[in-house]
């Protein structure tokens, strides 16, 4: 079969590599792709938002599945816009609809659905300039630190954590005025909630599902989570808390009430479900719905994956989950992130790499991220450079061989996080 990916990031080469594993795979297309996905599969330079290029691309190339990787696509409606054109509709889409790309594409939709399902999350209040002053009041009734956040989608920079009442005031003023354009012009504030967070994905056909290896991502550009966030730093998966007793509550609680709730409110999902939780004091809640896998958690997720990914793929796009099968790895995965000296605020491009020749010599798998190929280098192209992922029967195993591998590769001003793990 033929499968298209969409995207450009860690995340869609870690799945490229990943499909192209797949026997039932004859070509891989990577639109647009990245440096590192045109070593398993061919990059088309097709925008994962260009729909009308995306069909004529998927027709005359007699694609049978495509997989979308990041959200825009999702909450822009390509799988209503695949599904409602009867040139395309005959092709697998693993990936929501727009409806149902809501549970990202909006916090206040997100949170009326937990409300409406009965899901465990933090207490909020939505609001809009025209009703400012219910804002301010329902942020006096909060204890510090205060959380608020832009409806819209603003590429992971739409959170504000606020240590005081007076900033959070402040704050929701100004986003309500536009700091992140239409995106806030609703915003949702929350109770903050406390206790370590984990990433739980799902698999999910409509009805039935299937939950992948529980990762943990690391946000903040510093060790000890300090600084700004980032993409993320790294990842590691299993996570040791989330134990079979979490787990149970996890899918009694929180995952069959979504697609539950889903069913019920006739949205069709076929794609996976990103769970953002923490757990407080044992108990599961939600912090936010993605509607993709995600980054750096896919890149060591992949990794624990031992099934024919595409079958399960398959499974999700065409309702028959039930009938798929999936074998984990028992092993630990961790990956950890080089970035640009500067990343996430200014940084320089373009930085010549060296190290991969060495790299291939070990056991641990590199996926590429912002990189480019220029002049027979390969060259920084982003924020994020590349993840090294590495196996271990433990995770102090897996680190120490990411982290070997990560001195290998060199340009001027790496960084990255030597603390990846620390919390676990
Ligand atoms: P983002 O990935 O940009 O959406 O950032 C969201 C991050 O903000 C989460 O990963 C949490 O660390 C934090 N956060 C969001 N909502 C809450 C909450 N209600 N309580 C505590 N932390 C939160
Ligand atoms: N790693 C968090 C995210 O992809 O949003």
């Amino acid at each position: 079969m033929k499968v298209l990916l969409l995207g450009s990031g860690g995340r869609e080469h870690a799945m490229a590599w990943k499909i192209a594993q797949s026997p039932k795979v004859e070509k891989l297309y990577i639109a647009p792709g990245n440096a590192g996905t045109s070593a398993v599969g061919e990059n088309v330079a097709i925008k994962a938002t260009d729909f009308p290029a995306l069909k004529a691309f998927a027709l005359e190339q007699k694609i049978d599945m495509i997989v979308v990787g990041p959200e825009d696509p999702l909450v822009q409606g390509i799988t209503n816009s695949f599904k409602g054109d009867a040139a395309c509709s005959h092709i697998d889409i693993v990936g929501p609809t727009a409806e149902g790309a809501q549970l990202e594409g909006s916090k206040e939709f997100a949170k009326q659905f937990m409300e409406r399902h009965n899901i465990p999350t933090a207490r909020y209040k939505s609001v809009t300039a025209a009703t400012l002053q219910e804002g301010l009041d329902f942020l006096k009734t909060l204890e510090a630190p205060y959380v608020l956040k832009a409806d819209g989608l603003c590429a992971g920079k739409g959170v504000l954590i606020l240590p005081t009442l007076e900033e959070a005031q402040h704050e929701l003023k100004e986003m309500l005025s536009g700091m992140f354009g239409d995106a806030s012009a609703t915003v949702v504030i929350e109770e903050f909630l406390s206790g370590i967070e984990c990433s739980v994905f799902v698999l999910s056909d409509g009805k039935n599902y299937k939950v992948l290896p529980v990762a943990k991502d690391y946000k903040r550009i510093g060790e000890g989570d300090k600084g700004l966030n980032t993409g993320g730093m790294g990842s590691v998966t299993p996570v040791p808390f989330a134990d079979e007793v979490f787990m149970e509550k996890v899918r009694t609680r929180i995952i069959e009430p979504t697609i539950n709730g889903l069913l019920e409110e006739k949205i069709v999902y076929q794609g996976f479900i990103f769970l953002g939780l923490i757990n407080v004091k044992n108990e599961p809640m939600v912090i936010e719905y993605n509607v993709r896998m995600g980054d750096p958690e896919t890149e060591s997720v992949m990794l624990r994956i031992k099934s024919d990914f595409v079958e399960l793929l398959q499974g999700a796009a065409q309702g028959n989950l039930d009938q798929r099968t999936m074998e984990l790895d028992p092993r630990v995965a961790a990956c950890v992130m080089l970035v640009s000296g500067g990343y996430p605020e200014a940084y320089e491009k373009g930085k010549v790499m060296t190290g991969f020749e060495q790299a291939a010599g070990t056991d641990s798998i590199l996926f590429h991220a912002g990189t480019a190929e220029k002049d027979g280098n390969i060259v920084t192209n982003g924020g994020r450079v590349i993840a090294v992922c590495s196996y271990g029967e433990t995770k102090e195993e897996a680190l120490a061989k990411s982290y070997r591998v990560a001195g290998m590769i060199d340009y001027d001003k790496k960084y990255f996080r030597r603390d990846i793990g620390f919390d676990l």
